[in-house]
């Protein structure tokens, strides 16, 4: 028998369908396309319909009794919750690295001194497949459960070929394993491994000769992505690694510009990226090349409150004409969090987002960072039926009670995964 849901009488259901389907800039990032009393019908998976509740009881009057259905009277209803960056497939954790920040320690002294992402490799390379698809089966859980249906998910804890390929297959086994889709990224060169410390450049001759082809052969990434930050990467060593991997059909995604101004937004848009990430230290001239670019900026404000910086000036990149996604940045260094609910308050409160860009940049302009908008990231027949209910009734709300998981039930492709 076909499986049907049927969501009711939402208060707001918001779709965030638009007739273009090109990332949202400007007050376009404003637009919700909220409908009151909203009813969502899904058949095998897919949305078919989205109206009033009347429209579609008239609709489907004669196969009412065919579908499963959940009256969301007084609720928000919105598509499932998009995450376009994040490090989920590691092994271990670092909460001595916390405490040690705390008493002082940067990110890049711990880095330096062996710690950071160097801890990580280790862990991550000692951690056979199974143990690394066990640790990140229970993020993806804690994921779902904060309303997040889709995931990007990158590798960079291996630094070698054999590990990071490892990373790579445990994320392409998650994704059939797991409900929640997970887009995969290369990453390695997130760090120069520390055998390789002095030789950098040797290290980018096995990332572009022997990783990249590997990696593209076994078809296990989408992306591409650099960690371009003074004493990692240079613009132009990750000039050269994203040009190689266009050349192997991976899409470009850069970490610029976090720690120190260094020209990774000016970067991202030279080389055609899809995205530029943290982008807290990114120079005026950056952000007018992205916006003349389309580059989508993905913002990650958990990871500025984490480190204790300053966060990205949202504000500024969206009146410039980027279009802003948000992301946790999940990873066990600067980011232990998978609350994308959290990512959203703090992107009201850090970065002046409005209630309305911060569910945008969440779901639509996130789906468009990961080139999934076709699937996912709205509302609107033909999609996914990827689609949350809140234990509130208004999408401001969502921002104004902080800190605390609204999530009441979430589908994903039609099928009832919380709740
Ligand atoms: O996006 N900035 C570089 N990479 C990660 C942190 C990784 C780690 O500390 O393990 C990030 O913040
Ligand atoms: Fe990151």
């Amino acid at each position: 028998m076909t499986k049907i849901v049927w969501i009711k009488h939402a208060a707001q259901l918001a779709t965030l369908a638009q007739p273009s389907s090109a990332p949202r800039i400007k007050e376009a990032m404003n637009e919700l396309t909220i409908i009151e009393d909203g009813s969502i019908w899904i058949e095998e998976g897919i949305i078919q319909a989205v109206g009033t509740t009347q429209e579609l009881e008239e609709q489907f009057k004669d196969r009412a009794h065919e579908a499963e259905i959940t009256n969301a009277t007084g609720h928000l209803v919105t598509p499932g919750l998009v995450d376009p960056h994040t490090h989920v497939a590691y092994g271990g954790s670092r909460e001595r690295e916390f405490e040690m920040r705390l008493e002082g320690a940067t990110y890049m002294d711990i880095m330096n001194a062996g710690g950071g992402i160097h801890a990580t490799t280790k862990m991550t390379r000692e951690a056979t497949e199974d143990e690394l698809v066990e640790q990140a089966k229970k993020r993806l859980d804690s994921f779902l459960k904060h309303g997040v249906t889709t995931v990007e998910g990158k590798s960079g804890y291996g630094l070698n070929l054999e590990t990071e390929l490892k990373q790579l297959r445990v994320m392409k086994r998650l994704q059939q394993e797991h409900a929640i889709d997970l887009v995969p990224t290369f990453m390695g060169a997130h760090a120069v491994p520390t055998e390789f410390k002095g030789r950098e450049d040797d290290y980018i001759d096995l990332v572009v000769n022997e990783m990249l082809p590997a990696v593209a052969n076994e078809k296990l990434a989408v992306f591409n992505d650099v960690f371009c930050e003074v004493g990692v990467f240079t613009p132009e060593q990750s000039q050269r690694i994203l040009e190689a991997g266009k050349k192997v059909g991976l899409i470009p995604k850069i970490h610029a510009d976090e720690i120190e101004s260094y020209g990774g937004a000016e970067l991202a848009a030279k080389v055609g990226a899809i995205s530029a990430e943290h982008l807290l230290k990114a120079s005026d001239e950056g952000i007018k090349a992205m916006a003349e670019a389309g580059t989508i900026a993905c913002l990650l404000p958990a990871t500025a409150l984490y480190l204790r910086e300053q966060a990205a000036e949202g504000r500024k990149i969206i009146d410039a004409g980027v279009p802003v996604a948000i992301s946790t940045d999940c990873n066990p260094g600067s980011s232990p969090t998978t609350s994308m609910p959290l990512v959203m308050n703090l992107a009201c409160i850090s970065m002046r987002l409005t209630p309305a860009e911060a569910l945008t940049a969440a779901t639509f302009n996130a789906a468009c960072a990961i080139r999934m908008e076709n699937a996912t990231g709205s509302l609107e027949p033909g999609k996914q039926g990827d689609v949350v209910l809140w234990g509130i009734s208004n999408y401001q709300e969502l921002q104004y009670l902080f800190g605390v998981n609204h999530v009441k039930s979430v589908w994903k492709k039609g099928v009832k995964v919380v709740g």
